[in-house]
Formats: structure tokens, sequence, C-alpha cells
């Protein structure tokens, strides 16, 4: 990974945004599985803003790695404001975009972001899921 990565993942995990349910959203959406780790939950809350729906705010939780924390920390900032059409057009290459392209290896980690998006977008009115409760058992 290159230095410059490194360092805004870095900058990211200290002070990661948008981190935890969120019980007043609008719309969750689960990528992956609890059990293996690989999971990200998104909740999105609208607002109407000059006549069109748009993202005022979301959150995340993930037992992804450290690029996923980072990737969905500037993706959560990155959608506010963009309307569901919009926001459902961003590629994981896209919402990583801030921190700057990602190694191979790690665009898996953006496409959890991506994935959990598009799964809460996709089931607008779906009632908000209970947050994870457990860490995932390490053997
Ligand atoms: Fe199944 Fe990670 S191995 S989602
Ligand atoms: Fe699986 Fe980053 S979320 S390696």
């Amino acid at each position: 990974m290159s230095d410059d990565l490194e360092a805004k993942i870095q900058e990211a995990l200290r002070n990661p945004q948008n981190v935890g349910e969120m019980s007043e959203a609008d719309a969750v959406g689960t990528v992956g599985s609890e059990g293996c780790g690989d999971m990200l939950r998104m909740w999105v809350k609208f607002k109407e803003e000059n006549g069109r729906k748009v993202i005022d705010k979301a959150t995340f939780q993930t037992f992804g790695c450290q690029t996923a924390i980072a990737v969905a920390s500037v993706a959560t900032e990155l959608i506010r404001g963009k309307t569901p059409t919009e926001a459902l057009s961003l590629s994981g290459e896209d919402l990583s975009a801030p921190l700057g392209p990602l190694p191979p290896m790690k665009i898996h980690c953006a496409q959890l972001v991506e994935g959990a998006l598009k799964d809460a977008l996709a089931g607008e009115s779906k009632p908000a899921a209970p947050a994870p409760q457990q860490a995932p058992t390490l053997i």
C-alpha cells in the first residue's frame, strides 16, 4: 500500500465519521456475514431539499478491516446531499476516492461499502435491523 494511502487510512481511523447504529434511519443495508467477519451495515436517513429526496445522514458498523472502516467513514460523508439515484450510481472506487486509489487486494473492502449502500437504497422502506451484537469468534 502506498504511504499516502496508508496515511489517509490512518487519518480516517483516528477520527472515523458516522460510526454506529442510527435509530431514526429510514433505510438499512447489510452485506457479508457476521460469522466470517467481512460484514458491513449501513443506515441511511433522508430529507427533503428543494423538492428532492436526498441523503441527510448515513452511519455504519462493520467487522471488516481498517480499510473498510476508512472507506465507510469517507463514503458516509461523500453521499450526504445526494439523491438515492445519484448514490446508487457510485462504485466502490467512487466511494473510496477521498482516500485515493486502493490496491487490488483492498478493492473488496470498498465493494463491501458499496454493497451495503446499495442494499440500503434498494429497500428504502425496510425497517431498521438490529445492530450486530457481537464480534466474530476467533479460532
Ligand atoms: Fe463469506 Fe466473507 S467469507 S462474506
Ligand atoms: Fe475484508 Fe477489508 S473488509 S479485507
